[in-house]
This record gives structure tokens, C-alpha cells and sequence, in this order.
């Protein structure tokens, strides 16, 4: 579409995240202008939504080798091991600077930073705050940090729809549509030196998600459509111990930590059988994927819908103290933790893949970076350790900043722009979620892949009868949803969240690669 108003910054991030909050706030000194962009207000993406914590060698005893190991381990071999030493190295200080910059973590009783565990670590190293409400506490602490930085422009209800390219293919501007922010309203277009993507994951392909409204793939998609490469999309993970709320619930689910199971709870199922021992060495806290597929697994050899959390004997004062978020949230829905079983089973947690970046976050496309979920460092291979994704937000935003003004492009035209518009109609988003939930969803197989890209082919010639929001969206669901289906029809093999029913094994011979998915003209 045609912008109804132009205007100029050095650096537009897209997303208001950990990721891109910490982008603007390093960016603001070192370049003349920083615009962040987000599509709804500054805390409606997935930090505000995080608990468990943010991981990092903090501890007595831990080093950065130690969670280096457990983060390898956890990717099942698809790590890129040099990304993953920049996480775990420059990690601690990263967290003690969100401390300084007035984050309040929680501290045991002899003042020390209070660490917990999760799944996959081996050492308590994942720092929290207000009990479980981490990500909400830094998010609060960055937004006060970007009220005190007035010099950096806001604009909220913005969604960023594609990149203006320049003739050698490299970041000219980005077009926003604006929703009901008067002056700006409507498509409009920024002019920029460079773009800094931070806009999150897409658990909205899904019908059942950890992730809010606002995660539906738009960063991946309009990075895919300016010709970036994206890299590991198959390997979405599943969190295993999501609350269920019966069969026709949608949409965002409520979250049950896996630092519950880290304080001592335990799955079971319906006899009351704790069938995670012998599954691993780690039992209830074994990696993601392996415990989500063993509820799986339980699931569909007994037929019924869930398995189920039995944390009871933590005690109403550590329930009260430790996870007040979650007990207020059970409660609501009726179930009371303190005195019953909690209904858990796997929905979509994280994007492990997204647009592929060096160690420096530099995507494929000249001026454009990527950061936090949107990215695929390559930090969490096949399926990411519990609490790392706060940290990647951090550390690779960090690095963003040390290299971009450096690197600024100079003030280019956007050269005439051939891709197609294509907006497609917004009431289908059901159906796509539905057709990914059952044939894209923790278990694949060839056939039911066919299937979701023929679906997906349907649902992508029906033509919006709208331009809003709702359309963007859901153009940006399909596109994303077609890459992430034929990405796991590539991959024969199962690995780390991957799960091939056809292809049960690893098959490191075939499979020491990544599967890339870029698009050429304007089709993937
Ligand atoms: C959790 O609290 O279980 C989620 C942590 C994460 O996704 O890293």
C-alpha cells in the first residue's frame, strides 16, 4: 500500500521486549535517532509473560563451561557452539546490568541472589523475581529505564508490515500501519539506516499457546519477504506442563513454571503412577522435549486428554511466597494446588528458529538484525533450555549495539517494490491453527504434512475483504506456518523437539545441517 506519511530515524527496532527494549536503550547514545515500534502497548509481548526466570552461571560453583554443557545437551546437537559460549560468557554480566538498571530479583534470606533450577540444568543458576513473575518485573524495570530516555521515540498500536529495500537489496525503511494513533495513522512509511527485529515468536500458528495474542510470526514473515534467510523453523517447542483447560479452550493457556517441578513437584498419571522415572536420568526434570513427550506419549496410550502435576506438598506458604502468579491463576480456573492434582498436557511454548543472525545479530539482509525470539543465533539448536530466552534477548541486543553504529548504511531510496501485497482473509485463522495444531503440532508425519501445506495453499488464495489488523496477522500466520510445515517435511529425522513419528531416530548422518528456508521472487 501506499504510505500516507513519511518519517526519518537512524534505527527502527521492531518490539518492545527484553530484545528490543535493551536495543533501544544501548542504541540511544551511540546513533542520532531510535524509534521502537510495537504493535500493541510496551508490555503486551511474551517477556511480560515469562516465570520460571532468566539463566545464568551466577551461582557459587557454576562457570559458564557447566552451562555451556547443559545448554549443548538440551539442542541435541544443532547448537552453533560459538553462539552459545557468547550466551553463557557474557550472560552473567549481562544479568547483573539488568540488576543495576533497577530490576529486582529475588534474594534468599542471607541476601544472595535466590537461584532456582529447571529442566536440563544441572546447577541452580535461573535467577527470578516477584516468586514467578520474572519477565513481568523486567519488563516493568525497562520500561521505567525508556520513560527516562525521552530522546527515544515510541510509537505503540504499530505494526510493522515489510522493509522498504534499496536497490543492492539492503534496509531503506520499514512501512508501519498505525492503529488509531491520530497524526500517524494508517500505512505509513520510516525512512531508516537500519532495522533491529525484535519482535518475538509465533505461538499463535497454534491453537493452544503460552505465548499472548500478539506472537504471530509478523517479524519472521516480513524478514522472509525482504529475502532473509530463516534457519531451524521445525523446531518449535512444546512446554510441557501447560494448564488444561478442557477441549475447546484457545489461544493463550496459562503457564505452570517448570520451576514448580524445579522446587520438587512431579507428573503423574491418571492411577497416580509418576511415570517420569526411568524416562531419564532427571526424571521430572529432564529436558523440554523429552518431558513433553513422555505426557505425550502417556496421553495417547491411555486416551486421555492431559496428564497430571501433583505439587501438594509444597504447602499453601510456599505456594503463597514462591508461585503467587500461578496458584492466583489456578484458582481462577477452579483448581486449588495446594490440595489437587493440577490438569497439565504440552501447547506451543517457543520458536527455537527464526531469522538467521551471526554472533553480532546481523541477518542476510544488509541493515537488518534480528534479536531475542524472532532470531535464530543458533543458541538453542533443536530445542532451547529452560530460561535461555531472556538471556538471548539481553545478550545479543547487547551485541547489536556495540556493532551497528559502526556499521550504519547510508540514507538510501527504497527502490520500486515488486513483491505482491496478497493479504489474506483474517476469519481463517482458525483453521490454520487448527490444521497446524493437528498435523504440525509435537508429533509429525509425512503425510499429515501434505496435508497442512495443501491446507495452507487453500487458505492463502482467499483474498482479505479488509485491510486491518486482523488480515496482516493472519497473511503473516500462513507465510510463516508454510515455512515452519515445509521445514519439518525436510527434516526425516527426530531430534530435540522435532518429532517424526515416520522417522523415529536421530540421524545424525543425514541431518548434521540445518534446514534454510529463504524466499526467491517473492516465493519460498
Ligand atoms: C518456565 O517457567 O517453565 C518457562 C521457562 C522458559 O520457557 O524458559
Amino acid at each position: 500500500p501506499e504510505p500516507g506519511w513519511t518519517t526519518t530515524a537512524d534505527v527502527v527496532v521492531i518490539g518492545s521486549g527484553i530484545a528490543g527494549l535493551t536495543a533501544a536503550l544501548r542504541l540511544r547514545d551511540r546513533v542520532d535517532k531510535v524509534l521502537v515500534v510495537t504493535k500493541d502497548v510496551l508490555n503486551a509481548g511474551s517477556t511480560q509473560w515469562a516465570q520460571g526466570g532468566i539463566a545464568a552461571a551466577l551461582g557459587p560453583g557454576d562457570t559458564p563451561a557447566q552451562h555451556e554443557v547443559d545448554t549443548l545437551v538440551a539442542g541435541a546437537g544443532a547448537c552453533d557452539l560459538a553462539a552459545v559460549r557468547v550466551l553463557v560468557e557474557e550472560g552473567p554480566e549481562a544479568v547483573r546490568e539488568l540488576i543495576a538498571l533497577g530490576t529486582n530479583f529475588d534474594h534468599d534470606p542471607d541476601g544472595e541472589l535466590s537461584l532456582t533450577r529447571e529442566g536440563g540444568h544441572h546447577r541452580d543458576r535461573i535467577a527470578h523475581a516477584g516468586g514467578d513473575a520474572t519477565g513481568a518485573e523486567i519488563q516493568r524495570a525497562l520500561i521505567a529505564a525508556i520513560e527516562r530516555a525521552p530522546e527515544i521515540e515510541v510509537v505503540q498500536h504499530a505494526l510493522a508490515v515489510d522493509l522498504l529495500l534499496a536497490e543492492d537489496g539492503g534496509v531503506a525503511g520499514v512501512t508501519l500501519h498505525v492503529m488509531g494513533e491520530g497524526q500517524r495513522d494508517g500505512v505509513g512509511a520510516v525512512r531508516c539506516r537500519a532495522v533491529v527485529l525484535a519482535s518475538g515468536g509465533l505461538g499463535q500458528v497454534f491453537s493452544q499457546t503460552t505465548n499472548p495474542a500478539v506472537s504471530t510470526g509478523d517479524g519472521m514473515a516480513l524478514a522472509l519477504r525482504a529475502g532473509a534467510t530463516l534457519r531451524d523453523l521445525e523446531y518449535v517447542q512444546f512446554h510441557p506442563t501447560v494448564m488444561y483447560l478442557g477441549p475447546d479452550s484457545r489461544g493463550q493457556q496459562p503457564l505452570i513454571s517448570e520451576a514448580v517441578r524445579g522446587e520438587g513437584a512431579f507428573l503423574v498419571d491418571f492411577e497416580g503412577r509418576r511415570f517420569m522415572q526411568g524416562v531419564h536420568e532427571l526424571a521430572d526434570l529432564a529436558p523440554r522435549d523429552v518431558v513433553a513427550k513422555a505426557i505425550m506419549r502417556r496421553m495417547l496410550d491411555t486416551g486421555h486428554p492431559h496428564m497430571w502435576l501433583d505439587a501438594r506438598h509444597l504447602g499453601a506458604e510456599f505456594w503463597e511466597r514462591r508461585f503467587p502468579t500461578i496458584l492466583a491463576t489456578a484458582r481462577s480456573y477452579g483448581v486449588d494446588p495446594v490440595t489437587e492434582l493440577i490438569p497439565v498436557a504440552p501447547a506451543c511454548h517457543y520458536a527455537s528458529g527464526g531469522v538467521h543472525t551471526d554472533l553480532w545479530g546481523r541477518s542476510s539482509v544488509p541493515g537488518l538484525y534480528a534479536t531475542g525470539e524472532v532470531a535464530c543465533s543458533g543458541v538453542h539448536g533443536a530445542n532451547r533450555l529452560a530460561s535461555n530466552s531472556l538471556l538471548e534477548g539481553l545478550v545479543f541486543s547487547r551485541r547489536i549495539a556495540e556493532v551497528l553504529p559502526g556499521e550504519l548504511r547510508d540514507w538510501a531510496d527504497p527502490a520500486p517494490d515488486e513483491r505482491s501485497a496478497g493479504l489474506v482473509a483474517g476469519t481463517l485463522r482458525r483453521e490454520l491453527q487448527e490444521t497446524m495444531t493437528s498435523q504440525v503440532g509435537v508429533l509429525r508425519t509425512a503425510a499429515g504434512l501434505a496435508d497442512a501445506v495443501a491446507v495452507l495453499e487453500k487458505l492463502a488464495g482467499v483474498p482479505a475483504e479488509a485491510v486491518d489488523l486482523e488480515s496482516w496477522e493472519t497473511t503473516n500466520l500462513v507465510t510463516i506456518s508454510t515455512a515452519l510445515a515445509d521445514a519439518a517435511a525436510l527434516r526425516e529425522e527426530t531430534r530435540g523437539s522435532h518429532w517424526r513419528e515416520d522417522f523415529p531416530d536421530r540421524d545424525d548422518e543425514r541431518f548434521a545441517g540445518h534446514v534454510d528456508v529463504r524466499a526467491q521472487d517473492g516465493e519460498l
